[in-house]
C-alpha cells in the first residue's frame, strides 16, 4: 500500500514512521509512505498558505489554490518523490482529516485498508477554505468528537490503524481478524498476564498455568464477554 501524507509538518512523522511496525513494513516494501509539505505549493513570495477568513472571526484559514494544487500534483505525480513504479500508481483515495468527517472506527478502517493508494490531508490553523472541499471531494474523517491542533496525529492514528490490515504486515501469530473492533469481532480482548507469576500478591489465574488448551480458550472467550458487557455494552448490543 503507498500512502501519501500533505501536511504543513512533516517533520512530526518523522519519529512516527521510523519506528516500530511501520519501520518493518516499510522495510519489508509492504507500506511506501511519502511526506509532502503543502507549503511547496504556495505561490507567493512569503510562502503562505492560510488567511484571516473572509467575514471575521479568530484564526486562520487554509487557502483553496495552494492545497487543491498540491493534492492533484501528489494525486497524478507530478512531484519529484516519484519513480517509474509509483507513477503506475492510481490517483489513490483522498481522505481529509477533519473533526467535522465521518467518525474512525474498524469498519472504517476496514474499507480504508483495501485501497491500494492513500492521499492523506492534514490541516492546520481554523480549517479548509470550503472550495477545498468542493472541488476535491475528499472523504473526510474524524478520530473523534475532540478537536487537535490539526490532522497530523489523526492522519497517524489512521496510518497505524490501517498498516496493521495490510496482508503480511502482521506476524502469522498476530492475525488482524482477531482484533477488538474488527468484522466478526465484537468483543473487547479478554485479560493478559505474564511473568512472574505472582506480583503484589496478586497471582495469575490458576487455569492459565494449566496447559489445557480447551479450558484455557474457554475461559478467555467467557472473561471477553464479560468484560465488553461491563465496560462496552454497546457493541453486545448492536
Ligand atoms: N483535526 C482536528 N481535530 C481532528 C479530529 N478530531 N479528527 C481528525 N482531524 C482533526
Amino acid at each position: 500500500m503507498r500512502i501519501d501524507v500533505l501536511t504543513l509538518f512533516p517533520e512530526m512523522f518523522a519519529g512516527y514512521v521510523g519506528q516500530s511496525l511501520l519501520k518493518l513494513a516499510i522495510q519489508r516494501g509492504l507500506v511506501d509512505v511519502r511526506l509532502h509539505n503543502i507549503r511547496d505549493w504556495s505561490s507567493d513570495k512569503h510562502q503562505s498558505v492560510d488567511d484571516r477568513p473572509f467575514g471575521g472571526g479568530p484564526g486562520m484559514v487554509m487557502m483553496a489554490p495552494t492545497v487543491v494544487e498540491c493534492v492533484e500534483a501528489v494525486q497524478t505525480g507530478n512531484d519529484e518523490t516519484y519513480d517509474e513504479e509509483h507513477r503506475r500508481v492510481e490517483p489513490g483515495h483522498l481522505v481529509m482529516l477533519t473533526p467535522q468527517g465521518r467518525r474512525l472506527d474498524q469498519r472504517v478502517v476496514e474499507e480504508l485498508s483495501t485501497q491500494r493508494r492513500l492521499v492523506l490531508l492534514c490541516g492546520r490553523y481554523e480549517g479548509f477554505d470550503e472550495r477545498i472541499r468542493m472541488v476535491l471531494a475528499p472523504d473526510e474523517i474524524s478520530v473523534g468528537d475532540y478537536v487537535l491542533n490539526g490532522g497530523e496525529v489523526a492522519a497517524m492514528t489512521v496510518i497505524d490503524a490501517v498498516i496493521r490490515l495490510v496482508p503480511g504486515v502482521l506476524g502469522d501469530d498476530e492475525s488482524a481478524h482477531c482484533d477488538s473492533f474488527s468484522s466478526g469481532n465484537r468483543l473487547l480482548e479478554h485479560e493478559q498476564y505474564t511473568r512472574p507469576r505472582e506480583y503484589r500478591g496478586l497471582e495469575v489465574p490458576e487455569v492459565l498455568l494449566s496447559g489445557n488448551h480447551e479450558e484455557i480458550a474457554r475461559w478467555r472467550a467467557e472473561r471477553s464477554r464479560q468484560r465488553t458487557a461491563e465496560r462496552r455494552p454497546d457493541l453486545l448490543s448492536d
